[in-house]
């Protein structure tokens, strides 16, 4: 039963709930008018307490899309927060307006606090470093259309590694299948956070292998997740200047890959994955896009018990 239920990271969802909602958005991608008015007089939230185009837009399309109302901020600085009001009185407030909230926070564990004082379903539109659930859901949706499923694959996720939430969150989710091999790419300081080493390779046995070098490895994968590094991350300017180009996929490395390798990024790119490759059939991080939104319409649509 998802009604009510808060996102908060992927392993909130059991494989079950994760595959009910992800066979609504396989059913709302082929025939989106038809779900038009499932949410009507349901009201959603979203607080963004930190930058976004692809999250706060495609939530807000996908509830508006539903038939429901849309309200919130992309700019805190225009809310009560900067009078000093805790976010758990602003929940407590918002919560008391609406029917869903999805919260973008800079804060690691925001939305788990979020989820404390809400009377209403929380979704996680992004915790600082650590989680970001609705964009696996978007990734998963992609890596099924074109894979088949999500068993047997090689998988490297490349970048920043350290504090990309959304690796963090896909890792997990890919984590629960059978015979997946990870391979983490990356400049040693802005390897893999430890915890999710031990908590989900280790733990559940699960292969994998750190490299520094993309063209070392990109002929094993099947699926290539690219990153950006988050300039919003450091603290020292210095060390953003030194790492930023640590990997850029062009053409030239591209040729080193799999025929039927895809190329996953959830956006924004900066200059990680040269422009030369968005026609590449492989390159499938547009599809993310739109996936997002069906997504985001399936989740809505189940925690708020319209579906
Ligand atoms: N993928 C993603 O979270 O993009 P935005 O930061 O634009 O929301």
């Amino acid at each position: 039963m998802l009604k009510g239920r808060h996102l908060i990271e992927p392993g909130d969802l059991t494989l079950e709930e994760l595959e009910e909602i992800l066979s609504l958005a396989d059913k709302i991608i082929v025939d989106p008018q038809s779900f038009y008015g499932v949410c009507r007089g349901k009201l959603l939230a979203t607080l963004f307490f930190e930058p976004s185009t692809r999250t706060r837009l495609s939530f807000e399309a996908a509830m508006l899309r539903l038939g429901g109302k849309v309200l919130g901020f992309s700019d805190a600085n225009a809310t009560s927060t900067t009078k000093g009001e805790s976010l758990a009185d602003t929940i407590r407030t918002v919560s008391s307006y609406t029917d869903v909230i999805a919260m973008r926070n800079p804060k690691e564990g925001a939305a788990l606090l979020a989820s404390k004082y809400s009377l209403v379903p929380i979704i996680n539109a992004g915790d600082g470093g650590h989680h970001h659930p609705t964009q696996t859901l978007t990734d998963l949706l992609t890596i099924r259309a074109s894979k088949g499923g999500f068993e047997g694959h090689t998988i490297g996720f490349c970048g920043d590694l350290k504090f990309g939430r959304t690796v963090h969150s896909l890792a997990k989710a890919l984590s629960r299948y059978k015979n997946n091999k990870f391979i983490l790419i990356s400049p040693p300081e802005l390897g893999i956070p430890d915890y999710m080493i031990s908590e989900v390779f280790e733990k559940n046995n699960i292969p994998y292998t750190i490299n520094e070098r993309l063209e070392n490895v990109i002929g094993d994968l099947d699926i290539l997740y690219m990153t950006r590094v988050q300039k919003e991350r450091f603290f020292n300017e210095q060390d953003y200047i030194r790492l930023k180009d640590s990997y850029i996929l062009n053409n030239e490395k591209l040729k080193l890959a799999k025929k039927n390798m895809i190329i996953l990024h959830p956006l924004p790119r900066v200059n990680e994955i040269s422009p030369e490759i968005d026609s590449d059939p492989r390159a499938l991080y547009f599809k993310q896009v739109q996936y997002g939104m069906y997504a985001r319409m399936a989740l809505i649509a189940k925690l708020t018990g319209a579906l």
